[in-house]
C-alpha cells in the first residue's frame, strides 16, 4: 500500500484536512480531561536542519501527550551531515546518505518529521524540495513537513483558529500581505497561507509590493484554481488602501522575492523602500474588524506594531497554540495508517 506522507496540503483534499481540524478541535476541547494514548508504544523522529521554537516544543509536547516518543535529531550538529543527491561521490562534508537514514528510521519509527528551510541560492533548485521528497523517497513510514517550502502545519493551525473565530470561512475576504523585514525570509508560510486560504473559501487579496514579490506560480496556480473551484478570487495587489478595504482577516508575513534569489544584496533596496508594509492600528481600520495573524516568530514594530499584535483581534497566540492541537490530530492519523516498513 502506498505510504501517505504530509508534504502540502496540496496532495489532501478540503474533507480531509476538515476531517483533521474537526479531530483537533476534539482534542483542544478535551485536553483538560482526556490524553488518549494514540501514540502509545510509538516513536516519531523530528530532524531539523533550522532552528525553531514552536516547532518543536509543539510535536514533541504532542507526542508526548499522545503516549509516544519523540527522538529531535539535528543532522550536522550532533547526528551525522547527511547527502540528499542520488549517484553523487560522497567526498565533501556529509558522511551519509539519506536512503539509509530515511530507511533506518524507518526501522525504529513510526513517522519521520523533517524541517529543512531553502538554501536561498537558486530558487529553481529550492522549489524541487529535495531534502523531504528524498526523505519521503525512501522513507517505509509517513514523512510530515515542519516547514521546507512550504509549511501544511501551521496552514492547519492558521484554519482551525480562523473557523473556531469566523466560523464558515467560504466568502470572507483574507489579505495575505507582505510586510518589511531586514533579511529576506522563506516564502514557505506565505504559499502556505496562500493556498489554505484559497482551499477553505476565501477571497485572497496578495499585497506586496512590487509584481517580483509575487510567489512561486505552482502555488499561485493552485490557489487559483481552488478559488475558482469555490467560486472565490485570488487578487494581486500593490496598492495598501484597497487591499485592507473590507478584509476579515489580515494575515502578515515577509518573504524575499524570487526574481532576486541569491543575489539579496540587488532586492534589499526594494525592500528597504517598503517598510511602510508594516501593519498598524490605522491600516487595520480600513478592514470589516478584521483578525490579525502571523506564524511567529514576528518582529514587533517592524513586521506588526504592538498594538496589533497584542490587540484584542490578534490571534498570534490562539494559531501558536494550535499548532499542538492540529498536529497530534495529524500524527494520530498517519501513525494509524499501516506503512509498508
Ligand atoms: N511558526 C513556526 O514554525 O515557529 P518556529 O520556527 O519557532 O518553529
Amino acid at each position: 500500500m502506498a505510504i501517505r506522507h504530509f508534504l502540502s496540503t496540496l496532495d489532501w483534499s478540503r474533507s480531509e484536512l476538515d476531517g483533521i481540524l474537526t479531530d483537533a478541535a476534539e482534542l483542544k476541547a478535551t485536553r483538560k480531561t482526556a490524553r488518549p494514548a494514540h501514540l502509545a508504544g510509538k516513536s516519531v523522529a523530528l530532524v531539523f536542519f533550522n532552528p525553531s521554537l514552536r516547532t518543536r516544543s509543539s510535536f514533541e509536547i504532542g507526542v508526548f501527550e499522545m503516549g509516544g516518543h519523540a527522538v529531535v535529531l539535528e543532522p550536522g550538529k550532533g547526528a551525522w551531515p547527511i547527502e540528499y543527491r542520488d549517484g553523487v561521490v560522497m567526498n565533501a562534508e556529509a558522511e551519509e546518505h539519506v536512503e539509509e537514514v530515511a530507511r533506518v528510521l524507518s526501522r525504529y519509527c513510526d513517522l519521520i518529521c523533517v524541517r529543512a528551510f531553502p538554501k536561498f541560492q537558486r530558487w529553481e533548485d529550492d522549489r524541487e524540495d529535495l531534502v523531504i521528497r528524498q526523505f519521503a523517497k525512501y522513507a517505509t513510514v509517513p514523512v510530515v513537513n515542519m516547514e521546507t517550502i512550504t509549511h501544511p502545519c501551521q496552514e492547519l493551525a492558521l484554519m482551525l483558529a480562523l473557523k473556531e473565530r469566523l466560523g464558515t470561512t467560504d466568502g470572507k475576504k483574507l489579505v495575505l500581505t507582505w510586510t518589511y523585514h531586514p533579511k529576506p525570509l522563506n516564502t514557505a508560510v506565505a504559499n502556505s497561507a496562500l493556498i489554505i486560504a484559497a482551499k477553505f473559501g476565501f477571497d485572497v487579496t496578495l499585497l506586496c509590493p512590487t509584481p517580483e514579490y509575487v510567489l512561486d506560480s505552482r502555488y499561485m496556480d493552485a490557489a487559483r484554481a481552488s478559488a475558482a473551484e469555490n467560486g472565490r478570487t485570488v487578487t494581486v495587489s500593490h496598492d495598501i488602501e484597497s487591499a485592507y478595504a473590507g478584509a476579515h482577516v489580515v494575515y502578515a508575513k515577509s518573504w524575499g522575492a524570487l526574481p532576486y534569489f541569491g543575489r539579496w544584496e540587488e532586492e534589499k533596496p526594494i525592500r528597504d523602500r517598503h517598510q511602510h508594509f508594516m501593519v498598524d492600528a490605522q491600516k487595520m481600520s480600513l478592514t470589516d474588524n478584521a483578525f490579525f495573524s502571523h506564524c511567529l516568530p514576528l518582529r514587533r514594530n517592524v513586521k506588526a506594531t504592538d498594538e496589533v499584535v497584542s490587540g484584542p483581534r490578534s490571534l498570534v497566540i490562539e494559531e501558536a497554540e494550535n499548532r499542538l492541537h492540529v498536529q497530534k490530530a495529524l500524527m494520530k492519523r498517519l501513525a494509524s495508517t499501516p506503512s509498508s516498513g
